[in-house]
């Protein structure tokens, strides 16, 4: 056994080949017995996806110290049209109830992230996450105030001018950035790792989708991503770490709202190439 503590269980593998060609690095190879085995130096290739145990018919293959029967098994997803309905009916919220999302609920949420994709099963990224309103309600306020001081900024910075109509209505008491959320996640990505953009966007897709699935309302906040971006106080403030950047951050809570039917957005465009 290797540092990857890859291990086939003999009395369980059916020989199917099943690991050996899914494997991602192509680092399994039949033994003389005709059973998987890694090729030498194949743990330098390995990147951790797990494939080799999620594949295996037979639940014979073990990789990391994972047990295959702890695994999640197939036939529990939701059918196609389920599925669909489900994106159908995802919304922006903007109306939270003042309320904290149950620990229950929030402790599911995050566990999910587990399973999020990543460029190259890279999984380093950063999650911050705001499960107290109180501190939300700091943040708020922080963000709020250093908007306002921007904004008195002379000259102003370029993308301060479109921020005009956002001072306005901070002025007059309105939460425009956050919208009355009690909680807020933030995605940071590691700046070498392979993907950074696109993974802390994946990762909130996934969250958005499951977490209107529990009742918990979501926003995608260009405004607060825009915000944590430009002040690095505030990146400190919820912890982003060095060398990480950051991603994009969303909103979510208890909804107050609830949509009976879906939009009916236009067709994107859409061409067959030939
Ligand atoms: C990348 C991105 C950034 C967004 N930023 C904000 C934002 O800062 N504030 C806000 O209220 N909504 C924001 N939205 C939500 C969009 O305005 C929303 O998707 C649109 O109103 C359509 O509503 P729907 O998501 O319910 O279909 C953002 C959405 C995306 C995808």
């Amino acid at each position: 056994m290797n540092e990857l503590r890859f291990f086939v269980d003999e009395r369980k593998c059916i020989r199917c080949g099943a690991c050996v060609r899914d494997c991602p690095a192509q680092i399994l190879k039949f033994d003389a017995t005709q059973h998987p085995a890694m090729v030498e130096d194949g743990a330098k290739s390995c990147i951790r996806c797990q494939h080799c145990l999620a594949v295996c018919p037979s639940g014979a293959i073990s990789i990391l110290g994972r047990d295959p029967m702890d695994s999640q098994r197939a036939g529990a997803e939701p059918a196609p049209e389920a599925m669909l309905a489900q994106i159908k009916m995802r919304r922006t919220c903007r109306n939270y109830r003042k309320e904290a999302v149950d620990a229950d609920t929030l402790h599911k949420l995050l566990g999910m992230l587990d399973w999020v994709p990543t460029g190259v099963n890279n999984h380093s990224l950063d999650f911050a996450v705001v499960d107290d309103p109180a501190v939300m309600d700091e943040i708020r306020a922080e963000v709020n105030d250093r908007v306002l001081a921007m904004m008195k900024m002379d000259p102003l910075p370029p993308f301060a001018a479109r921020m005009e109509r956002y001072r306005k209505q901070i002025l007059a008491g309105r939460d425009v950035i956050f919208r009355g959320a009690p909680h807020l996640i933030a995605v940071s990505s590691k700046a070498d790792s392979p993907c950074p953009e696109i993974d802390p966007v994946i990762a909130l897709s996934y969250f958005e989708l499951y977490a209107q699935t529990l009742g918990v309302g979501t926003t995608w906040c260009g405004l607060a991503a825009g915000a944590f971006k430009v002040f690095p106080k505030l990146r400190q403030r919820i912890g982003v770490p060095d060398g990480y950047e950051l991603g994009y951050v969303m909103l979510f809570g208890p909804t107050s709202l609830k949509y009976p039917r879906a939009t009916q957005p236009g067709k994107v465009r859409l061409h067959s190439v030939k």
